[in-house]
């Protein structure tokens, strides 16, 4: 079992790039996994996926891409050639778009490597049923879209989806226990949930089945993110779920 730390994904949803000094200065020795989003990737470009790796850290590069089956096909080459270790695309793009971007990643990994992982982004969290229905003209409830999603995802070949942790067990229980679900919306008890609604502490993210969450704010916009992340280490060392599996680190 790999220990919880691996598990954790920090968002560094930063504008530039001395703000993200700031925060990995603060945090050193103490990270594993990261993610780079559009806000960091398009400011600081490329290379700063390259930068993260030579630290040592695992980068999932969050681009949801959606596009024609032969741009996401290019995307997907060039993101496993960077050394990407999780990339995304959204599932409304299609089952071929889908497969092409396996495809593409497939081709695009160094000899030697393992192949990125895939993910489908199932409906954004920020997307209500309301919206769902009446604008993306999308009917029923939220959850069945995204356990179909899901399912699409994995007949396409993709490792497993991006989705709120209330819905990883109708997730795992259509798609099985090694399909992935990685979960933002994440808030530490006492957190401020900011533009979040459907959010969990990380020790229930884990225990409704998340293989990996994603901590943003709640750590790296707090006045002092390497207690507010020790902070959350300590809360999850006392679940019993941790202790009897690998431990924290
Ligand atoms: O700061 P916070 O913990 O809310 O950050 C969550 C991260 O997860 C952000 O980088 C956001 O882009 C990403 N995300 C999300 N909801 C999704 C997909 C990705 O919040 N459905």
């Amino acid at each position: 079992m790999e220990k919880l730390n691996q598990r954790i994904i920090l968002a560094l949803d930063f504008p530039a790039e001395d703000e993200l000094t700031r925060c990995l200065s603060a945090l050193q020795g103490e990270l594993a996994y990261v993610k780079v989003g559009m806000e960091l990737f398009y400011a600081a470009g490329p290379r700063i996926v390259q930068t993260l790796k030579e630290q040592g850290l695992k980068v999932f590069v969050d681009l949801k891409v959606h596009d024609i089956p032969n741009t996401a096909r290019g995307a997907m080459n060039s993101l496993a050639r960077l050394g990407a270790d999780m990339v995304n695309v959204h599932v409304a793009g299609g089952r071929a778009m889908m497969e092409a971007a396996r495809e593409g990643l497939e081709a695009g990994t160094p000899a030697g490597s393992a192949r990125p992982l895939l993910l489908g982004v199932t409906m954004l969290t920020s997307t209500s049923r309301q919206t769902m229905n009446e604008q993306l003209l999308i009917p029923g409830a939220v959850e069945e879209v995204v356990v179909q999603y899901a399912l699409q995802a994995q007949a396409a070949g993709l490792d497993g989806v991006v989705a709120s942790p209330l819905e990883v067990p109708r997730i795992k229980q259509a798609a099985g226990s090694a399909f992935l679900a990685v979960t933002p919306g994440i808030r530490p008890q006492g957190a401020a949930r900011g533009d979040q609604s459907r959010v969990t502490t990380p020790a229930d993210a884990f225990r409704l089945g998340s293989d990996f969450i994603v901590v943003g704010r709640a750590v790296t916009a707090a006045a002092d993110p390497r207690a507010a992340w020790q902070a959350m280490l300590d809360s999850l060392a006392q679940e019993e779920f941790v202790k009897r599996s690998g431990g924290i680190r």
